[in-house]
């Protein structure tokens, strides 16, 4: 289930997306490198971010910049590239061994097994701190959207309810699935929708609901795959939430009914799409990720599972 090599059905209806993505952190990471810097640091935030994932996040916000006029492509750029980064920062973080203590991530060998934790740890911060060098570096032509930016980039992150409190809810006793899953994935996914419409000048809220939405969706996607996914298909290990004991969409609904929730939060997505131009194509662009993240052959393997569980409990 699922690829590691970016090809996402929104890349592949929009190859120039993809492009402007890559071209924009590039251009962003050639602005922190300097004979002056560490050169493991700056190696290691390279292996961090390149070659990228999916790059889910920064292809919403653009796409939703572009819903919204993209009237500053070189702000909206830099609110993509912060989401990316900080997306990125966090992966590293999750990995290390106080965290998932995972060995390999986008099919590459995870920062702190390549470098050692000190470096990943260093390279979480610096990543954080290099995506609000981006958006100072981009916003100083746009003073007035900035301010509105950076704090929904920082709500998507820190606490009370971004990626942060998402992470830090895995150190309380107790936590309802949602709002964990909410926290560490859905408030970045939301950032990246209101971001894409600020970048534009246009008020965020009627976006709000697409990232919630469209955010807990990948997560339990996330989940099923962790159950019913490949290493080597998927990049990273396999089985972690069960190894960790962490919450999941899987363990607590069962895979059916991780699969029902995942339609679920995926029909909410589609129909919250703003009115907007483009709202058909960007509807359709939801479905094909929808098929991306659990395709129908996934469907049909739980549907067997569940089928042949029940004829053995009749039995
Ligand atoms: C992985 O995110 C962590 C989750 C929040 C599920 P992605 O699946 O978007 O990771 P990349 O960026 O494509 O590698
Ligand atoms: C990670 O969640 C979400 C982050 C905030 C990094 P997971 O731990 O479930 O993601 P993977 O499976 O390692 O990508
Ligand atoms: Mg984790
Ligand atoms: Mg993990």
């Amino acid at each position: 289930m699922g690829r590691c090599d970016g090809s996402t059905p929104l890349l592949g209806a929009a190859m120039s997306m993809q492009q402007r993505i890559e071209i924009a952190l590039e251009l962003h990471f050639s602005h922190i490198q300097a004979l002056s810097a560490p050169p493991r640091l700056m190696s290691a935030m390279r292996h961090a971010v390149f070659p990228g994932g999916a790059r889910i996040r920064p292809q919403l916000c653009l796409a939703v910049a572009k819903a919204c006029g993209d009237d500053a492509p070189a702000l909206s750029d830099a609110a993509a590239v912060a989401i990316e980064l900080m997306h990125c920062a966090s992966l590293v973080h999750d990995d290390m061994p106080c965290f998932d203590d995972a060995d390999t991530r986008r099919g590459q060998i995870t920062v702190h097994k390549l470098y050692g934790e000190p470096l990943a740890l260093l390279t979480g911060d610096g990543l954080i701190v290099m995506a609000y060098q981006v958006m100072v570096r981009a916003g100083r032509l746009h003073p007035a959207r900035l301010a509105d930016l950076i704090s929904t980039i920082s709500d998507g992150v820190g606490a009370p309810d971004g990626i942060v409190a998402g992470q830090a809810w895995e150190c309380e006793t107790k936590v309802a699935l949602s709002q964990y899953q909410r926290a560490k994935t859905g408030a970045l996914f939301v950032a990246a929708t209101c971001a894409g419409a600020q970048a534009a000048g246009v008020d965020p809220a009627p976006w709000r609901a697409l990232g919630e939405a469209l955010g807990e969706a990948y997560q339990v996607a996330d989940d099923i795959r962790d159950v019913m996914g490949q290493a080597e298909i998927l990049g990273k290990p396999v089985g972690q939430d069960a190894e960790h004991g962490r919450p999941s969409a899987a363990a607590d609904l069962g895979l059916a009914g991780a699969l029902a929730y995942f339609q679920k939060l995926m029909d909410a997505a589609v129909n919250s799409v703003p009115a907007c131009a483009n709202r058909q194509a960007m509807q359709q662009l939801v479905r094909l990720e929808s098929e991306r993240l659990v395709p129908q052959s996934a469907y049909e393997q739980i549907q067997r599972h569940v089928a042949v569980s029940k004829h053995r409990a009749n039995a």
